[in-house]
């Protein structure tokens, strides 16, 4: 059910890296809203600002102008600690260089989320072994990230960013290192598990052929939101 409050609502959000002559205007002014029991993906060129996007968006990094509100928080009213535990609570991630622990085995990495959260350590690893096993790699639970192909690895750093059930999940290139059948697998899954009870889901992609699975299709260029279509309207 996609409801009409919107979950994320940025208005002229800039965001600039470095100063003088090296300065680098990432978000020129972003327009963007999604909302409850919607997956939203996040299309365009290298480069035009999608993972600074996304960045903000999960409290990450913040912006230097304009607003972002997301589940119902002004961004910019948050205390480090507040977005800290903001983010424990409420998001999940996919990065996209997996950031993965090695010195954990899969289902202790899946399990942090949990145990940041103060679920007891055996409850904590059983859920994660239990979430692997969603994932289609129940059998890898015990091995460290090193010990994984780069899919494998995908897929542990997916049920990390579900395994608490938050509100919001942001995934950057979720399916980049996957074979179209296990990408669409995970696709399926994500949606199942990351959009129930009005969660909402942003995914940056460059992988086409998971367009039908959006809800729309925000298209970037240049750190701005140029248009927003349904997947059955996006030329492909
Ligand atoms: N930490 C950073 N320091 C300086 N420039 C950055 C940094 N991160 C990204 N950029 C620059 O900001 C622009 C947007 O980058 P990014 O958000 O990573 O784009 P995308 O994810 O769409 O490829 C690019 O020009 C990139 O080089
Ligand atoms: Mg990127």
């Amino acid at each position: 059910m996609v409801s009409l409050d919107p979950i994320i609502r940025c208005s002229k959000l800039t965001k600039t890296y470095g100063q003088g002559e090296s300065a680098v205007q990432a978000l020129r002014g972003i327009e963007l809203e999604a909302f409850a029991g919607e997956l939203l993906m996040l299309v365009g060129p290298s480069g035009c600002g999608k993972t600074t996007l996304i960045s903000v968006l999960s409290s990450l990094l913040d912006a230097d102008g304009g607003e972002c509100r997301v589940l119902e928080r002004d961004l910019r009213s948050l205390s480090a600690a507040e977005k800290t535990a903001f983010r424990a609570r409420s998001i999940g991630f996919v990065f996209q260089a997996f950031n993965l622990i090695p010195t954990l085995t899969a289902a202790e990495n899946v399990a942090v989320p949990l145990l940041i959260q103060d679920m007891p350590r055996r409850a904590a690893v059983r859920r994660a072994t239990e979430m692997l096993e969603r994932v289609g790699i129940g059998d890898k639970a015990g091995k460290l990230p090193s010990q994984l192909s780069g899919g494998q690895q995908q897929r542990v750093a997916i049920a990390r960013a579900i395994v608490h059930e938050p509100r919001l999940v942001v995934c950057d290139e979720p399916t980049s290192a996957l074979d179209h059948q296990t990408g669409e697998r995970v696709l399926k899954l994500l949606r199942e598990n990351a959009l129930r009870d009005g969660r909402t889901l942003v995914i940056v992609t460059h992988d086409h052929r998971i367009f039908p699975y959006a809800d729309r299709i925000a298209q970037m260029d240049d750190g701005r939101v140029v248009s927003v279509q349904r997947p059955s309207e996006k030329s492909q």
